[in-house]
């Protein structure tokens, strides 16, 4: 093939059925619906139940349902990437455990943190590989159970986070679609603003850092809207501009869904009405590397071969960016 690209040929999700509303939330912390409705969007979210259940176990229903969906033989898989900042323990890779559990026993598999960009980061690494020649099919997961990481007596932070997952499949094609273009960035300075205090090999776990509560994320929300809401249009318009496409040329923004006013921000600096952004902040809340991969799954019935989406991303690290996809198929 003389222009190899990667195309997504098929999407999967999965969505654990609790429902945490923010009228629950309203019985747990001090805040009310109409707040966190105005201030981020978010109805309700999902949330993973049960002992022993981790990103793992949604990881692995998504790119299940991708296999019956697309056809794809498992033993095809070339590789498998998994984006989560929630892994089901610090080693081994929750992409290992997929990987196995899913039957893809010829591939390879490993994880990328990049939190809320970690699907973005993935995306724009797999498709690397397909171009380089190197590999044809390469499933890629983005899933979060920030349920684990949440403390829910703190309202500034429990309002905003949910659980879920959702993959796509990548494969080699010689037409002019796929994974087209990308900008990624990072900034070490979002460490102090956004982070996990303990559990890592600075501050291990203790009974100490568990009385603490440093086992959960600590967010400093009004600094961290400043940077992502610049920082994700910006990246948005680059990759506008890197490809000379106008407002015109663009079917779908499909966001990162952190916050419905950083959202409306980055849609308005690309010239692009609410009918083009792809949104379920409202029924699922930010579930960090699997918004991207679930609004895809959600808006694909919408899709036409051929349609420019831009996809746009920002999170803890700092870490932001945006893609260029053009969408390879009908359902
Ligand atoms: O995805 C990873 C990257 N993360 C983000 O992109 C998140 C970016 N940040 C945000 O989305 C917003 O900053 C938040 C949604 C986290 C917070 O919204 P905000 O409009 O920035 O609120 P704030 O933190 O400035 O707080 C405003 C007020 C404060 O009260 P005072 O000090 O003005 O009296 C807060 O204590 O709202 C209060 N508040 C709440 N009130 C009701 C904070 N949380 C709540 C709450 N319910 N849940």
């Amino acid at each position: 093939m003389e222009n190899r690209r990667a195309a997504i040929t098929a999407v999967g999700g999965y969505l654990p059925d609790y429902i945490l509303t923010n009228q629950e939330l309203e019985k747990m912390v001090d805040t009310n619906n109409d707040w966190i409705l105005e201030r981020t969007g978010i109805r309700e979210r999902r949330i993973l139940k049960g002992d022993n259940m981790g990103s793992s176990f949604m990881g692995t229903k998504a790119v299940n349902e991708l296999i019956e969906k697309s056809g794809v033989d498992p033993n095809e898989i070339e590789l498998l990437i998994c984006c989560t900042v929630t892994p089901d323990m610090q080693f081994p890779a929750t992409a290992n455990i997929i990987a196995t559990e899913v039957g893809a026993v010829n591939a390879f598999s490993y994880d990328i943190n990049a939190a809320c960009s970690g699907f973005i980061y993935g995306l724009s690494t797999a498709a690397k590989f397909i171009e380089s020649g190197m590999h044809s099919k390469i499933v890629v997961v983005g899933v979060d159970k920030m349920s684990s990481i949440i403390d829910y007596e703190d309202r500034a932070t429990c309002i905003i986070f949910g659980d879920g997952a959702g993959a796509v499949l990548l494969e080699a094609t010689d037409q002019e679609q796929g994974v087209l273009d990308y900008y990624l960035r990072s900034d070490g300075i979002g460490e102090k603003h956004l982070h996990m205090k303990a559990g890592g090999s600075r501050k291990p776990a203790s009974h100490q850092t568990v009385d603490n509560k440093e086992h959960f994320v600590y967010q400093e929300g009004k600094a961290v809207f400043k940077f992502a809401v610049t920082n994700m249009a910006d990246a948005a318009y680059k990759v506008m501009q890197q490809n000379n496409l106008t407002a015109d040329d663009i079917a779908y923004l499909v966001p990162h869904q952190a916050n419905k006013r950083i959202i409306d921000a980055t849609a308005k600096r690309m010239g692009i009405g609410d009918d083009k952004v792809m949104l379920n902040i409202d029924r699922y809340g930010n579930t960090t590397a699997a918004t991207i991969p679930l609004c895809l799954w959600d808006y694909e019935k919408k899709l036409h071969k051929g349609d420019n989406l831009i996809l746009a991303a920002f999170g803890g690290g700092f870490t932001w960016g945006a893609v260029y996809v053009k969408w390879a198929y009908e359902i």
